[in-house]
């Protein structure tokens, strides 16, 4: 009985798992086990005998049924920490990284352009980018043969066939909003307009479709001055460090009389350094109202009188962030965007910080 004993404590304590478990369960205790062999053996004994192998037989088998349950439990125990080990999560990780977009460097320096003149007092004005061809070009003193109309290489928009009016355009520059907002606001007044402009072109600093911010301030005593003064302390505001303008006199039909505006930049190492130096570069087209656009826009030019401005947005997007080629802004290339790109929360202000 020690035997059976030894055998089977032994061989409990070894099983792999509960087959095996449960294999030496019918071989020990089962029906035909051996155990349940030898206590069928009892009714041959003597009385006496039966007396002593009874209790011992009895006791053997609930050892063996106590061994088959410790173990059970014990591969239970085992085969949970196995499986919590391959499940185990580590909630202190930091969580996956979340595709994000960027802010478009034209959209990001719209917005710098904004901010600087909203606190000069600047209120922004839109109009549409399919536009009636008097407020493209007639209302801004630019009449049908001028030379003009043919260089800034218009879209047209064909009109139905038996439709005798002029055609609409896509408007070559923001200049026609200036018209819309005196209609619209009258005098004094004082906005900027930045948007959308086509003309047929492209090259490495041309595109078909680019962005213009026009600005106008008009009142009974604007004059140059006011002019140089606003620009200065835009560009200053807008590149961070204090920049010198340039007035070359130019020729507009709508402005009289009219300049180009230069900023100082250096030209050293092959790239362009804003704001230092005693080079020029140009950037925008500027001057006093003319007269008969004042009057266009319903503004009496005895009484009134203002500056206009515009100026290329993708032009000083790619002069401030070092951006080579205009093409690309268009390109929609992830990578690119996501080198040039802002983050969707860093809102230019002027307290905040322009850019980061
Ligand atoms: N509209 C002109 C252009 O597109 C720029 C300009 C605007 C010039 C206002 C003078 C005054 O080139």
């Amino acid at each position: 009985m020690e035997d059976l004993r030894n055998k089977y404590i032994e061989a409990i304590a070894n099983a792999a798992d509960e087959a095996a478990l449960e294999d030496l369960r019918l071989q020990a205790v089962g029906k035909k086990g051996e155990v349940s062999l030898k206590m069928r053996e009892l009714g041959k004994m003597t009385p006496e005998e039966r007396q002593v192998a009874g209790p011992a037989l009895n006791a053997l088998k609930d050892e063996i049924n106590a061994a088959l349950n410790a173990k059970k439990a014990a591969l239970a125990d085992a085969a949970l920490d196995a499986r919590l080990k391959t499940e185990w999560l580590d909630v202190t990780l930091p969580v996956r990284e979340q595709r994000r977009g960027t802010i478009h460097p034209i959209s990001q320096v719209w917005e710098e352009v904004t901010a600087i003149f909203a606190d000069m007092g600047f209120s922004v004005a839109e109009g549409p980018q399919v536009e009636d061809d008097w407020y493209n070009f007639d209302a801004l003193n630019i009449p049908s043969h001028h030379p003009a109309r043919a260089e800034m290489d218009t879209f047209y928009m064909h009109r139905e066939e038996g439709d005798n009016r002029p055609p609409h355009v896509l408007r070559t520059h923001t200049s026609p909003v200036q018209i819309r907002t005196m209609q619209e606001k009258g005098a004094p007044v004082r906005f900027i307009c930045p948007g959308r402009v086509y003309r047929a072109d492209y090259d490495q600093t041309h595109t078909p479709m680019f962005h213009q911010v026009e600005g106008m301030a008009i009142g009974k005593d604007i004059s140059m001055a006011n002019l140089k003064w606003v620009l200065e302390e835009f560009f200053s505001a807008y590149f961070g460090t204090s920049v010198k303008t340039r007035f070359r006199a130019s020729h507009f039909p709508f402005t009289e009389p009219s300049a180009e505006v230069d900023i100082q930049c250096s030209w050293e190492g092959g790239t362009v350094k804003v704001g230092e130096g005693d080079g020029w570069l140009e950037v925008l087209g500027s001057g006093m109202i003319h007269p008969k656009v004042l009057q266009a826009g319903g503004i009496d030019p005895e009484e009134w009188q203002g500056f206009a401005f515009g100026m290329g947005i993708d032009r000083i997007a790619m002069l401030k962030y070092g951006i080579p080629d205009l093409r690309a802004f268009f390109d929609s290339d992830l990578r690119w965007l996501k080198h040039y790109g802002f983050a969707p929360l860093d809102v230019p202000t002027l307290h905040g910080g322009l850019s980061r």
